[in-house]
Parts: C-alpha cells; sequence; structure tokens
C-alpha cells in the first residue's frame, strides 16, 4: 500500500503563510520522481482551500478540509458542507479529530453522518479514533478504539469502508511531545486491521490505510512509518515547517 503523509495545519498560519508552505511542498513534489511518492495530504484550514488547492491542483497532493457538517445545505450559521467542500476543491476531510471531540464536543454518532456525508459528495473521509490517557493506562485503549470504530462505521458498507482513511491517534500522545512506542502502534494498528476484517473482510481490511498521529516528527518516522499496519502519519506541529513536513516525505518514500 502506498503510503500517506498528513499534514493538519490545525488553526493556523495566515494566508501568505499557508500560500508560501503550499507553494514549498508543490516544488519539492515536482522536483521529486512520482513513482516513489507517497500520497501526500494536506487538511487546511477551510478559509484558505481555494488558495491551497489552486496552487496544488497540477500536483498529486490532495488537499481536505479538518471538518464539515453532515447536511447538503441549510440553516446551519457557521457550518459548510461536503458538497460545498467540493466546490472549492477539497477532496476529503478529517472526521471526528480528537480536538473536534474535545473542545466541540462531536461524537461518533456525528463521526457516522459526517463519514456520509463525504461519502455522498464523492470526497475521502479521514476518521480520527484514538484514547485517552486514563484509557491506555488501565489497559482498555484497544476497546475504546473498537467502541468509536463500532459507532462511526455502523451501517457501512465494504465497498465504501474502502474509501476511508483511519487515524489512530492516542490522545496523550497530540501536541504534547510523548509519541506512541512502534510496538503500541503496531499493536494497536495491527488490533485495528482485524477488527476491520471481522466487520467487513480481509480484502476491505487490508485496502483501508490506518494512519498514526501524535507527535510524529523527522526523528521519530523511519521507525513508526516502517512498522507493519502503519500506513503513514497523521502530523500537525511538524506540517507547519516546510522542512519537516518535507523530511517526513522523504522519510515515507524510503518505506
Ligand atoms: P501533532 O498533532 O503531530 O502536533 O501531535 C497530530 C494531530 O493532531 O493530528
Amino acid at each position: 500500500m502506498t503510503p500517506i503523509i498528513a499534514g493538519n495545519w490545525k488553526m493556523n498560519l495566515s494566508k501568505a503563510e499557508a500560500v508560501a508552505l503550499a507553494n514549498r511542498i508543490h516544488e519539492h513534489i515536482n522536483s521529486r520522481n512520482a513513482q516513489s511518492l507517497p500520497r501526500v495530504v494536506l487538511c487546511v484550514p477551510a478559509l484558505y482551500l481555494s488558495d491551497v488547492h489552486a496552487i496544488l491542483k497540477n500536483s498529486s497532493v490532495e488537499v481536505f478540509a479538518q471538518h464539515l457538517h453532515f447536511q447538503p445545505a441549510g440553516a446551519f450559521t457557521g457550518e459548510w458542507s461536503a458538497e460545498m467542500l467540493v466546490s472549492v476543491g477539497a477532496q476529503g476531510s478529517l472526521i471526528a479529530h480528537s480536538e473536534r471531540r474535545q473542545y466541540h464536543t462531536e461524537t461518533d454518532e456525528q463521526a457516522a453522518a459526517r463519514i456520509a456525508a463525504c461519502l455522498r459528495a464523492g470526497i475521502t473521509p479521514l476518521y480520527c479514533c484514538g484514547e485517552l490517557k486514563e484509557e491506555r493506562l488501565s489497559g482498555r485503549h484497544r476497546e475504546v478504539v473498537e467502541e468509536q470504530l463500532t459507532v462511526a462505521l455502523f451501517g457501512l458498507e465494504a465497498s465504501d469502508a474502502r474509501k476511508l482513511i483511519i487515524a489512530y491517534e492516542p490522545v496523550w500522545a497530540i501536541g504534547t511531545g510523548l509519541t506512541a512506542t512502534a510496538e503500541q502502534a503496531g499493536e494497536i494498528h495491527s488490533h485495528i486491521r482485524f477488527w476491520l476484517s471481522r466487520r467487513f473482510d480481509e480484502q476491505t481490511a487490508n485496502a483501508v490505510p490506518i494512519l498514526y498521529g501524535g507527535s510524529m516528527k523527522p526523528v521519530n518516522a523511519p521507525e513508526l512509518l516502517s512498522t507493519p499496519n502503519v500506513n503513514g502519519g497523521l502530523i500537525g506541529g511538524a506540517s507547519l515547517h516546510a522542512d519537516d513536513f518535507i523530511a517526513l516525505i522523504e522519510a515515507a518514500s524510503r518505506q
């Protein structure tokens, strides 16, 4: 499976900074032999989607949103739909990132509706799951992730499940500098793969990329990315610095 390096810019960068970063990534991608490149995804603030899309539209880089409403249109002030995202060039969206769960009380029931909205509009749902620190300490991490997947993927057909990207992001590792060890990531990633094979079938389980997220950086990426069942990374902090993000693209190219 082609590895994926996905940057999550979160609520960072001015428009000029976003444009400069997208241009640096574009230059790098265009200077490289396309065959050895990972899939590169940028989850950008919705305000900059059109601009970033305009810069990257002739490259292999995919531009995603970080959030969407599940209805196609309506009286939902401040929101945007999957169809609106398509109209500004988005090819996917993050769903249920832990910061959306924490600060916007998003649930897995809502994640299921957002996944359906992405599929309706023909864009890629990048669904995030992962346990809290207490859940890891009490050894409940596998159970927690299973519960999240069970609700968020409820009712999904195998043919649609194959369009998903899943990111496992232990909440205790996000933006904290703490990283899951390769062993911890490998264990839960293989568990997610196993869960997918039971819920759908083996072929579907093997088709879904499972990314690791949580303080991935150039220094720890080679080990994490070479761990079985880790198909790439969802990167916050390090995706804001062109040199670091390019180093991560290169680390994934060597896999
Ligand atoms: P981080 O963020 O790389 O800064 O830990 C990851 C994420 O939240 O997706």
